[in-house]
């Protein structure tokens, strides 16, 4: 929801970074009992970024956050609080967000992470809007960052498939009017069944252990099949809430940006939704499944290829592990 007669908060810059190593699904086929034709008709995937050994979660959302602060005019002095999205964290701890302060040389400010798997952003997104709305914070970077090469199982061909590297970041700011930026935004969560899509090893439930390594539990697993079902219907459902909120209807949006899971994911909300598909806002066949950057960098190319403009009516809607979901409403300015 929305806090009433408190200060709109807008997006003033977007900024994104995919790694430069591009693997294409018939790379992935050398390596993986897979092919082109099973990967893109049953995802929409034809390529993914995979980083490089030297990049990780905090230098590729470094680079996103400091091109967002430059689409936005905004100086790093200018930056109060960072929160960074993502399950594939530089390490446990600290955060990736301070990792992020030190090097972006950002005062020593707010920063932490927050972790909702692809619904991150979304999360993150929520959570510094209403920081901003607080009075107590000025000017927000939110960044989704993820190297999901690091957590993948090249021995299981049903996930690595799937998912790519890759960083997008906004900076936020109040704005005057309440009819601008983020009208509202939602979130949700689940808990009660975490091993749909979960990474069992490394935590304090199965610390890391030979054992728990020679298991592969370190890497993502994924019950495939009931993800896809839960998915259409809780993005469908976060729609639907996140529009009434605000006392709109589906077709009165101009541009959807979805969580960049599965393009037959993407089709089956828009038939539900009866939005046609031009609306949806969809890279997934360059970059795959970037998990909680997923929807900051479509944001950024969509803003950056005027694909959103001024005045525009659009909706950010996600899910994720957990299960957790989000949705953001936004009125472009
Ligand atoms: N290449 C070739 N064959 C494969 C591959 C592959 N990469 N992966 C699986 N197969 C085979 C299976 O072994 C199976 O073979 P079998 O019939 O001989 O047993 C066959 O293909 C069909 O497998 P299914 O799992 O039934 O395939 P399905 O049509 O369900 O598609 C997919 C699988 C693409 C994973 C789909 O279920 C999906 O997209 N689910 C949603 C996943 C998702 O969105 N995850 C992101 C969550 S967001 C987050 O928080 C990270």
């Amino acid at each position: 929801m929305s806090l009433p007669n408190l200060p709109s908060v807008i997006i003033r810059g977007t900024g994104a970074y995919t790694p430069e190593n591009v693997v294409h699904n018939n790379d992935m086929a050398k390596t993986v009992d897979t092919s082109d034709e099973w990967i893109f008709t049953r995802t929409g995937i034809r390529e993914r970024r995979f980083a490089a050994a030297d990049e990780t979660s905090s230098t590729m959302a470094s680079i996103a956050g400091r091109r967002a602060m430059e689409a936005a005019g905004v100086h790093p002095e200018e930056i109060d609080l960072v929160i960074v999205a993502t399950i594939t964290p530089d390490m446990p701890f600290p955060s990736t967000a301070c990792l992020v302060q030190h090097a972006l040389g950002l005062k020593p400010i707010t920063a932490f992470d927050i972790e909702a798997a692809c619904s991150g952003f979304l999360y993150a997104l929520r959570i510094g809007a209403n920081m901003l709305r607080t009075g107590d914070f000025k000017k927000a970077l939110i960044i989704g960052t993820e190297k999901m090469s690091s957590i993948l199982d090249f021995s299981d061909r049903s996930t690595c498939v799937l998912f790519g590297d890759g960083a997008g970041a906004v900076v936020l700011s109040c704005g005057e009017g309440s009819d601008e930026g983020i009208l509202g935004t939602l979130s949700g969560s689940d808990g009660s069944n975490p091993a749909l899509l979960c990474q069992p090893g490394g935590g304090s439930r199965q610390p890391a252990t030979a054992t728990s390594i020679h298991a592969r539990a370190h890497f993502l697993k994924m019950n495939g099949k009931e993800i896809f079902k839960v998915a259409v219907r809780v993005m469908e459902q976060a729609s639907r809430d996140i529009l009434k909120q605000r006392g709109f209807s589906p077709d009165q949006l101009d541009c959807i940006i979805p969580h960049q899971a599965n393009m037959r994911i993407i089709e089956s909300i828009a038939s539900r939704l009866k939005v046609p598909m031009d609306k949806f806002y969809n890279n997934l066949s360059t970059y795959g499944n970037t998990s909680a950057a997923s929807i900051p960098i479509a944001l950024d190319e969509a803003v950056r290829s005027r694909r959103v403009n001024k005045g525009d009516l659009l909706l950010l809607v996600g899910f994720g592990a957990g299960l957790t979901w989000g949705a953001s409403l936004i009125k472009w300015s």
